[in-house]
């Protein structure tokens, strides 16, 4: 298990996914936009046709034997994930992503809690998901909104957002992973000084759990949120890790069925946790595609996956620094396989454009993450995002493809 990446056959492992061996404009894709959303492997594909071909039924709630199967496959996934993220199952609400999984923890924990002058801390590098949602809570309890600023390399300044961590502070959310700047936050030690105040902690894993070796338990935080299409799996599905302590106090989110043990017009008894956030018919074939790409994850062992895209970072970054006039936006030590640049004189959205023509596949623009854009004073830049099915020869002609379309673009 602890065999180095290159004992890995990542030939072999890029074949196993289908989509990679197509062709864009003519040309072979090189899909550098894994942080966006990921590609899946064949093992993910067949798990969800299977679903639908042999096994189709709604879960937890009719007796026949198809009905039992999707069930048992339902739960069957839930179990892979929490192991997977070390945690208990119990605890973990299965929806449709991390935007869910955020507004979940913002109008069901923070929203009955909060009051005028309480305040809630986030950080520069938080993308939407994990700004708009406190917004709203701020805007409907009185509440406000402090921010945790970065430095030069795109790192937390942690004393800053120690001396943020006041009395009135009742709740801090920060991202794991940036999906703009790479950086990988220290939330283990953030999320103990956050405890140590009594601060309740969120952390946004979208963009950490397609990456590293995640143990949630070991972080300490409150609350942990995943997503699981950038981790191989299908789109529509994700998941929210809580204590159980808070999943038993907050009340549902959702109503409707699923999360119900008896309903009367006069009033309704709730399920128990996690089901009691479960309302209606859940995403099956895309759990089980998420268990499948679980099972794909552990079998390469997270550790192969982060070594593989630390090279391949490593790499792409070696390269972009030769390309003139090129600037990267974060530049932390601790980084995840994600590059944002610009490159003197051209516009993000042309640099992208041209080189889709090239068939490389970057995003371009502000990356769901404004604040930070705003940091910077630009309104866009280009992100490459690398995973550990890219190759060092894609890495190769994006860099040459670039060094084409920017002498276009001059
Ligand atoms: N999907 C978003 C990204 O590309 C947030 O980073």
């Amino acid at each position: 298990m602890n065999a180095p990446a290159a004992a890995i056959d990542w030939a072999a492992v890029r074949a196993d996914f289908p989509l990679l061996s197509r062709e864009v404009h003519g040309k072979p894709l090189v899909y550098l936009d894994s942080a966006n959303t990921g590609q899946k492997p064949e093992a993910v594909i067949a798990a969800v046709d299977d679903f639908y071909r042999h096994h189709n039924a709604n879960v937890s709630r009719a007796v026949h034997a198809l009905g039992t199967e999707a069930t048992e496959a339902y739960e069957g996934a839930r179990g892979k994930l929490a192991r997977f993220l070390n945690v208990r199952a119990d605890e973990l609400v299965l929806c449709s992503g991390t935007t869910f999984a955020l507004n979940l923890v913002a109008y069901s924990w923070a929203l009955p809690r909060l009051r005028p002058g309480d305040a809630i801390v986030l950080t520069r590098m938080e993308h939407h998901a994990n700004i708009v949602p406190w917004q709203l809570v701020a805007q409907r309890t009185g509440a406000i909104i402090k921010v945790a600023e970065i430095d030069e390399l795109g790192r937390l300044d942690l004393a800053q957002l120690y001396s943020l961590l006041t009395p009135e502070v009742k709740l801090l959310a920060l991202t794991h992973v940036s999906n703009v700047l790479g950086t990988v936050n220290p939330v283990r030690e953030i999320c103990r000084e956050a405890r140590k105040r009594g601060i309740v902690s969120v952390v946004d894993g979208s963009q950490a759990a397609p990456h590293r070796a995640l143990d949630i338990a070991a972080i300490g935080c409150d609350f942990y949120a995943i997503t699981g299409h950038k981790m191989s799996g299908p789109t529509g599905t994700g998941a929210l890790w809580a204590r159980r302590e808070h999943l038993a106090e907050m009340p549902p989110f959702l109503g409707g069925g699923e999360m119900i043990k008896e309903v009367r017009f006069e009033g309704t008894v709730f399920n128990d946790a996690p089901h009691k956030f479960e309302a209606g018919t859940p995403n099956i074939a895309g759990f089980i595609g998420l268990g499948a790409a679980v099972d794909y994850l552990s079998a390469l062992g997270m550790h192969h996956v982060e070594a593989r895209e630390q090279a391949l970072l490593d790499h792409a970054t070696r390269a972009l620094s030769q390309v003139p006039g090129l600037r990267i936006f974060g530049q932390a030590p601790d980084k995840a396989a994600v590059i944002s640049f610009l490159v003197e004189g051209a516009h993000a959205h042309d640099l992208a454009t041209l080189l889709d023509l090239e068939g490389v596949a970057i995003r371009s623009g502000h990356h769901c993450a404004h604040p930070l854009m705003h940091h910077f004073g630009v309104p866009a830049t280009c992100r490459a995002s690398l995973a550990y099915y890219n190759t060092f020869d894609e890495v190769d002609a994006f860099v040459a493809a670039l060094n084409k379309v920017r002498k276009l673009l001059a």
